[in-house]
């Protein structure tokens, strides 16, 4: 299985789009590569896919692209499309999600070989698309193709870490110390503001590969239009699991006045006495994570994760805070108060591994706070992008003017789901952008989800 991604990292072509499309494709195959075959085809949660499943289903995406674009192309098994279908009506019937873990076939070594295919055919038809007509709506659809493996990038890392957690044995790289004592909130003027992708930011080149991470952008972040914030306040710092220890020692879970009424009905329901991946040892919280089970008071200078929406808004109120809205944290990651200019990304126009913790970093955990004094934003706010997804106030919906540019991707979603920001350590570096909106439901924790807490001033 690694030889079709070492294959694939050599014979690099000059074309900005094939070289996305051999790295992305070869990325995926490394992060599944530590894997035994038996690991593959297990289903250990309904949120959960199999890793076999994620593999084939990122293949499956590209297979759309060769049906509807390149004349003659025959679907490689009627079967592989109800297997490797997600939860696109207009691609016909497909298995359930909580049954992928159901089945043994297709194998894996079939699924590596359907990748294979999908692989050749789809570099055939790069080399052959560039100078038709119409290439630029092709084009974007690839993009879009490999913008999605990406996300599937991020979710094997969750999937790999309920599957097997540390005996997954992630390559793990030495995690960066904290430099910088970061305390306080920014005080941040309102006033009208751009929310969302409208390319007004000087596009930045991304270090792996000619294209960048603002050629780029989903739907859902677009149009950029305006909305008026009144002046408010921002942690500095994400909310650390000392921090949020602290809360738990408060009898946070037990007392009814920090939840919202559905949240005190899932605390109940579910017995959440902590985040998820913690767990109680002789009477000491403890947190489980790819290198092991470690005290969580040796991890309190590190960024809580793995809390729900719920859990943070119950944190804000206790810390007698709330949390940020998407436009909030959005103009806090953007605009560079010394100019007033929008920015890429928080600290400025480029990006590379000292600014940010994300999947190349290699440090599969959240890094202390202050560990990347060199991503800050003007207001001193740290590790705006990386280490974990921010959770906001704001409900996933359309910005005004949106317009679907792929039926089912992200426009039936706009119903009951809370905005997060700011990628995570599983997300790619090529993936990010400052105006990126992911949603989960308001009752989910799997995810590397954590938050920082803002205020009226
Ligand atoms: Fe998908």
């Amino acid at each position: 299985m690694t030889s079709t991604a070492a294959e694939l990292l050599t014979n690099i072509d000059t074309s900005p789009i094939d070289v996305l499309y051999r790295h992305v494709r070869a990325r995926t195959m490394q992060i599944v590569a530590p894997l035994e075959i038996e690991d593959y085809v297990i289903q250990t949660a309904e949120f959960m896919s199999p890793p076999r499943w994620h593999i084939g289903h990122t293949s499956w995406f590209f297979e759309t692209v060769l049906q509807a674009h390149q004349p003659g192309y025959k679907f490689y098994s009627e079967d592989y499309l109800f297997y490797f279908n997600s939860y696109y009506e207009g691609f016909g019937a497909r298995i359930e999600r909580p049954k992928r873990g159901t089945k043994s076939r297709p194998t894996v070594r079939e699924t590596v070989a359907y990748r294979n295919h999908v692989d050749e055919q789809m570099l055939a038809f790069l080399d052959s698309i560039g100078a038709k007509s119409g290439a630029e709506r092709v084009l974007s659809l690839v993009r879009l193709g490999l913008e999605h493996e990406m996300q599937h990038q991020e979710l094997l890392v969750y999937d790999i870490k309920h599957l097997l957690c540390d005996q997954y044995g992630a390559p793990v790289k030495p995690a960066p110390i904290s430099s910088v004592k970061v305390e306080g909130m920014a005080e941040i003027e309102g006033g009208l503001f751009w929310l969302g992708y409208g390319g007004q930011v000087q596009s930045p080149k991304s270090k792996v590969q000619s294209l960048s991470n603002y050629d780029f952008a989903f739907d859902n972040e677009k149009p950029a239009h305006q909305v008026f914030l009144q002046d408010y306040a921002l942690d500095r710092a994400l909310v650390s699991n000392g921090e949020f220890l602290e809360f738990m020692r408060d009898n946070g879970y037990q007392n009814y006045r920090w939840w919202f009424s559905e949240g005190w009905e899932t605390v109940n329901k579910e017995q959440w006495q902590a985040p998820m991946y913690w767990e109680v040892h002789d009477g000491e919280w403890m947190i489980r994570d790819f290198t092991g089970l470690h005290p969580a008071a040796s991890k309190s200078a590190e960024p809580v994760a793995h809390v729900s929406f719920f859990e943070a808004s119950a944190f804000a109120k206790w810390a007698g805070k709330r949390l940020p809205t998407e436009a909030e944290w959005e103009k806090a990651a953007t605009i560079d108060s010394t100019d007033g200019e929008p920015k890429a990304f928080p600290w400025g126009n480029d990006i590379d591994e000292t600014r940010a913790n994300l999947l190349e970093s290699g440090l599969w955990a959240p890094a202390p706070i202050g560990a990347f004094p060199a991503g800050q934003n003007s207001h001193d706010c740290h590790q705006m992008l990386g280490d974990v997804w921010e959770w906001t106030t704001s409900d996933y919906v359309p910005y005004p003017g949106f317009k679907s540019e792929f039926d089912e991707y992200n426009d039936k979603w706009f119903v009951n789901q809370k905005v997060l920001r700011g990628g995570s350590y599983a997300t790619p570096q090529s993936h990010i952008r400052s105006t990126y909106r992911n949603f989960f439901h308001a009752h989910e924790r799997w995810m590397i989800s954590g938050f920082r807490c803002a205020k009226d001033l």
